[in-house]
């Protein structure tokens, strides 16, 4: 098949990938030139494990193709994509310019028949909107569909090649069948394509990563619930996700939630319940919990250091949301260096892929160590805000022998604590006694 994907970012280079993985001819549009030529000369522009491999040999073997223009990107695609962002604007809800402002120019381009896809995140009613944005000027028949993505940074490739659901929004039959025929090879184990109406599957996607997002704060105030009560958060983890009912995943309480989707739909959809006259109060709670939980660390870090944080240096190991990312979009690290830094104390960091947007972003308030030991240097003590899986068995002595107090801050639980204690290590955690 044919297709277009129009924005080349993390969304829509995945997709379009892994489409030509598949066997279709995409090709991906974009207004960046820089972007644009870059991805034509074999030069991928994000971070994903497992990506480049695939662009490359689907570069190569005149699969993929990349433009700016987009009359010419579209003109024998039988479905386009729409992958651009939607940004939240100041009041919450999510800015919906970009794909409205392509659905204007899409109707004048129209000659024959399309399916054209909302991939992007947006807020129940987009299809209609975009429907009516593109219906405007064409003069042939077409449909626009609903297919909310649910890929994770690090295992984008691995979600969008195996998907657990696809989810199509869509009353067209004609619709309807072009994309079941487009995602049969993703689902060939038998994981379930989900036909619906579009406004359904627009809120399909808001309502996942919402409800992911509360499971996380609901075990983020059991964490502190257990610290005030002295139970032991891994325990009651494992005690409930046993349950069938509620699944041993996204139980891992942390230092909060970051990246660039759940602060995004949960806030946004707070914001279209609003707009529907209807507080929908579990989440706002979520992003309350979420806000106070990135600074969890901090009163910890203080009570050690008697409520004194002038002139103490800290080595903080991990800058992206998550491991397996260079995204540091609402990451934790980010809030814990602003409240260390406006504490008087300064920062010496590392992360394995994240570091060098830290520095586009915050410049020299931070200093950036070249290993994750060098960041240890005259430092009173270590804090982790990303679980890396090289942070997960460090050289022990080496972080003693370094570190001024043998003191670790710990926001997403890495080592045991008895194990910890046996080191003779001082040593906080998340929902674990000390
Ligand atoms: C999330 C969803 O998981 C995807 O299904 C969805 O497609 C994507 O948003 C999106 O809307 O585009 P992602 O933001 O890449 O994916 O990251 P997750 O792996 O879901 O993690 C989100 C945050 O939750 C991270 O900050 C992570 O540290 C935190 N988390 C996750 C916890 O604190 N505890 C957990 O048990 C799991």
């Amino acid at each position: 098949m044919k297709i277009t994907v129009v924005g080349t970012g993390y969304v829509g280079l995945v997709t379009g990938t892994c489409f030509a993985e598949t066997g279709n001819d995409v090709t991906c549009v974009d207004i960046d030139v820089n972007k644009v030529n870059k991805l034509s000369a074999g030069q991928i522009t994000i971070y994903e494990p497992g990506l480049e491999k695939l662009f490359e040999r689907n570069l190569k073997e005149g699969r993929l193709h990349f433009t700016t223009q987009l009359a010419e990107g579209i003109k024998d695609a039988q479905v386009i994509f729409l992958a651009l962002p939607t940004p939240p604007g100041e009041d919450g809800s999510a800015d919906l310019s970009y794909i409205l402002r392509v659905a204007d120019q899409l109707g004048g381009l129209l000659q024959d028949y399309k399916v054209i896809v909302d991939k992007s995140t947006v807020p129940v009613g987009t299809a209609d909107k975009v429907h009516a944005a593109i219906a405007k000027n064409a003069k042939v028949e077409f449909d626009v569909v609903s297919n909310p993505e649910f890929l994770r940074e690090g295992v984008a490739v691995e979600d969008f090649m195996k998907p657990d659901r696809v989810v199509i929004g869509t009353q067209s039959e004609r619709a309807r069948k072009i994309m079941g025929d487009l995602y049969a090879p993703f689902v060939r184990q038998g994981n379930p394509i989900i036909f619906m109406d579009e406004k359904s599957a627009e809120l399909t996607k808001y309502a996942a990563n919402s409800f992911l997002a509360t499971k996380i704060s609901f075990m983020n105030e059991i964490a502190i619930l257990c610290e005030k009560l002295g139970a032991d958060v891994d325990m009651v983890r494992r005690g409930i996700g046993s349950d069938d009912r509620i699944g041993k995943r996204f139980l891992f309480p942390g230092i909060g939630y970051g990246g660039s989707c759940f602060p995004k739909d949960v806030q946004a959809l707070v914001k279209s319940s609003q707009e529907a006259a209807y507080d929908f109060r579990i989440l706002e709670a979520v992003m309350d919990v979420n806000e106070k939980q990135k600074l969890f660390l901090l009163p910890k870090i203080q009570a050690y250091f008697g409520n004194d944080l002038k002139g103490k240096h800290f080595a903080l190991w991990g800058l992206a949301f998550k491991p397996n990312t260079d995204d540091i979009r609402e990451a934790p690290a980010l809030y814990i260096i602003d409240a260390l830094v406006g504490a008087g104390a300064t920062v010496s960091v590392f992360d394995p892929e994240a570091a060098s947007n830290v520095q586009q972003l915050i410049g020299d308030k931070v200093t950036y160590a070249e290993s994750q030991y060098a960041a240890l240097e005259n430092a009173d003590a270590l804090i982790i805000a990303t679980e890396w899986s090289v942070f997960r068995t460090p050289d022990f002595d080496k972080i003693g022998a370094v570190l001024k107090q043998k003191a670790i801050f710990d926001g997403r639980n890495l080592f045991e604590v008895p194990r910890m204690q046996e080191l003779g290590f001082y040593y906080e955690s998340v929902g674990r006694s000390a």
